[in-house]
């Protein structure tokens, strides 16, 4: 254990994901070698813009996306925070999980009332209406709206980069309510939940990062823990939990 988190004992656990969580899963990161976005051009497939200009060809990249995310299993990650959330739940504490992720991995993984802040690859979002649908399907725009029969309007339901992400008001809230901040397997780059961990410490909440390495916000952690996060998450909750 970290010099000095010992001493802290929380009964509000605020988590935060990012795709490290999911790497070991077999789910690409972004700004890794090798990563997503070393391979598209986000202004392309993650932006309005881009799915204005070329429909077919974002519902293509979400459709791939959700070929690769059916086949894959939630690691001990993912499993020792859901174990760690009903631990909590038990003694009358609360873990929030806040992922950055589109995948429903922490929910394989025993996490339950997950925030996901940048959507669900799982659902599609009307673009004219609005109304959020689950979807296991292919995306096409062939397809139509259950709610306002508009056909070709089908979109994923997830966050992209101009878009205001999901959930902030719960998400300020249940921050602002937590007494210990863990950032886990994120590289600390995307607004606002980059901005989280400072949101936390002018709160005066203790902080701690687990990553493979040290992220951009680094320095504004009170605790770090390096390695992976199939073996750092887990370590952790032990401790935690016993
Ligand atoms: P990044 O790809 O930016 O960062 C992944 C982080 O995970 C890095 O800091 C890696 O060091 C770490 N990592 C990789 N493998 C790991 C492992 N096995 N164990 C622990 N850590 C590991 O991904 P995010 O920070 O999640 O947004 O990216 C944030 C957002 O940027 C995404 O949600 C997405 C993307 O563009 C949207 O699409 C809106």
């Amino acid at each position: 254990m970290a010099s000095g988190e010992a001493a802290v004992n929380p009964n509000k656990i605020f988590v935060l994901t990012g795709a490290g969580v999911s790497a070991e899963s077999g789910l690409s990161t972004f700004r890794d070698t090798g990563g997503l976005w070393t391979h598209y051009k986000v202004e392309d497939v993650a932006s309005l813009a881009g799915y204005e200009r070329d429909p077919a060809r974002v519902l293509e990249f979400y459709n791939l996306r959700r070929d690769i995310h059916r086949d894959v299993k939630a690691n001990p990650a993912h499993e020792a925070l859901g174990r760690l959330q009903r631990a909590w739940a038990a003694r009358g504490g609360e873990v929030t999980i806040c992922t950055q992720n589109i995948d429903h991995l922490h929910e394989q993984g025993g996490a339950e009332n997950v925030i996901h802040m940048h959507g669900e690859l799982g659902k599609v979002r009307c673009h004219d209406c609005g109304d959020v649908t689950a979807a296991d399907g292919e995306l096409s725009l062939a397809l139509g709206c259950v709610a306002c029969g508009r056909i070709g309007g089908l979109r994923p339901h997830v966050v992209w980069f101009g878009e205001v992400p999901l959930e902030m008001d719960l998400i300020y809230e249940k921050l602002a309510g937590a007494d210990l901040f863990v950032s886990i397997g994120t590289s600390g780059s995307v607004y606002p939940a980059a901005g989280f961990v400072a949101a936390a410490r002018s709160g005066g909440v203790p902080t701690m990062e687990i990553n493979l390495a040290p992220s951009e916000n680094a320095q504004l952690f009170t605790f770090t823990r390096y390695g992976k996060a199939s073996e750092a998450v887990p370590a952790w909750v032990s401790q935690l939990v016993g």
